[in-house]
């Protein structure tokens, strides 16, 4: 047999090469280009006879089926971003920068499974047993059942697996220290990760398990190494949140078993962390209502509203291209709202330097928050502040149009138990609640900007 070549492979991306190259032409990126052997995870022992499979009717399986079997941890924030708990047999992947909580969260998780009966093991490859039990023993879960074992191979990990009651829960802090002998690159590699990552999917599938894997993020943002483990598992789930910021945002990104756009709200003390139930009490918290350039924005996190606050600073420039910078939004969106601005509603920004900032470090993704940042904008730009008691929400259309969005009725009932009692919002907007706001319809940005001009 001719002798295997080695292949090279992108660390980032996961793309195959020939030959080495300073950059992936797959994904741009640059020196992350390793050799490896091509061998390693795929097994090449003798070929195996292939078994024949039974296609089944969709219709002859009706009645047969359940709910996903879950385990719910109690914890009802962790639980709302599962979809209802964590499913038998399924993998989940959390990532997050390095110190975010992740191992916090997942030991208080785990504490809480126990203490409703389930067994727990918990595999850091990190830290040490010792530190692993001094951290539980400050979060308060020092008392439960949870096992704990301290491997980075993952055939020890197997056999540790394999040994004594079935695990409900597995946890595996974290992928980017999983080893194994099939593979022979080295440590820390693509290869290395896809490989031990598959063994516990097919460990998880096999005992019914629910298998959650820990996977560190890179400074921009992916899962390091391999793009491929988020298409392996079931689920993938970000915890996030700004190291200025105490508070932590645990994020669906991809659900087989329930809905994505979920967020989890915690906050770190110093007893771990704790459930935020009201996320817009926290975001709302520091505001500065008499000031210019900052609207309130009543939005949505998959099923649940939140209100945060938006904030512009439009300034005269000294600069020859003037500056904008964005925090918590998309900052081609905000091109989009300024340009919008300049065409429709003669409004002059090319001499101005825009800086715009999501309150408390949060991030929104929906474009609903346009009509908040046309109006934090303009009220900066005209230095007239806008009414503390009231929330905006709409999304523009490049024609100067402010239309209607999803679930008005539920961002405004959030508004009100906040104390807000006014809004503005898109004209046509379905399902307006009948209670006591004040809710103003607008057909269009040169609207929006005539009536802040006029108050
Ligand atoms: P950790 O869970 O180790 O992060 P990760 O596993 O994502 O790398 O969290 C570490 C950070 O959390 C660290 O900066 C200290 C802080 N922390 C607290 O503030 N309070 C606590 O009770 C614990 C356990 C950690
Ligand atoms: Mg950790």
């Amino acid at each position: 047999m001719a002798k295997a070549r080695t292949q090279f492979i992108c660390q980032s991306c996961g793309a195959v090469h020939n030959r080495w190259a300073g950059k992936c032409d797959n994904c741009g990126e640059w020196n992350t280009i390793v050799e490896e052997d091509p061998m390693g995870g795929i097994g090449g022992g003798p070929a195996k006879t292939p078994k024949k499979g039974r296609p089944v009717a969709l219709t002859a399986l009706s009645g047969e089926i359940e709910e996903a079997p879950r385990i719910h941890t109690g914890i009802s924030e962790l639980d709302r971003v599962t979809g209802g708990g964590f499913v038998r047999g399924s993998a989940v992947l959390v990532g997050g920068d390095p110190g975010i909580g992740k191992s916090t969260l997942l030991m208080q998780g785990a504490a809480a499974l126990s203490r409703r009966g389930h067994k727990i093991i918990y595999v850091s490859g990190e830290e040490a047993v010792a530190q692993v039990r001094l951290r539980a023993q400050r979060l308060n879960a020092a008392d439960t059942d949870v096992m704990l074992a301290a491997e980075t191979n993952v055939e020890d990990i197997l056999a540790t697996l394999a040994e004594g009651k079935r695990a409900d829960l597995v946890i595996i802090d974290s992928i980017q220290t999983l080893w194994s002998e099939l593979a022979e690159s080295a440590p820390g590699t693509v290869t290395q990760v896809r490989t031990g990552v598959q063994s516990m999917i097919r460990f998880a599938k096999q005992t019914g398990a629910a298998m959650v894997l820990v996977g560190h993020v890179t400074k921009d943002g992916q899962i390091a190494g391999p793009r491929v483990v988020e298409h392996m598992v079931d689920a993938v789930l970000y915890f996030e949140g700004d190291r200025g910021h105490h508070y932590r945002i645990l994020r669906t990104v991809k659900n087989r078993f329930g809905p994505t756009d979920e967020i989890g709200v915690f906050e770190m003390s110093d007893k771990g962390l704790r459930e935020v139930a009201n996320p817009s009490e926290l975001f709302l918290g520091e505001r500065n209502e008499k000031s210019p350039g900052a609207a309130v924005f009543a939005g949505m996190e998959g099923t649940r509203p939140v209100l945060v606050e938006v904030q512009a600073l439009v300034a005269p420039t000294s600069l020859g291209t003037p500056r904008r910078a964005v925090v918590g939004w998309d900052s081609a969106r905000l091109s989009m709202i300024l340009a919008v601005l300049e065409a429709h509603c003669g409004v002059r920004l090319g001499q101005h330097d825009v800086y715009l900032n999501i309150a408390g470090g949060f991030r929104i993704s929906e474009p609903a928050a346009d009509l908040a940042v046309a109006s934090a904008l303009v009220s900066s730009l005209a230095g007239i502040a806008l009414p503390a008691d009231c929330v905006y929400f709409g999304e523009v259309s490049l024609s100067g149009a402010v239309r209607p969005v999803a679930q008005t009725a539920q961002r405004l009932k959030e508004a009100e138990k906040l104390g807000f009692s006014a809004a503005l919002l898109p004209s046509g907007s379905a399902e307006l609640p009948k209670g006591s706001g004040r809710w103003s319809e607008i057909e269009s940005l040169p609207d929006l900007v005539a009536r802040i001009a006029g108050s």
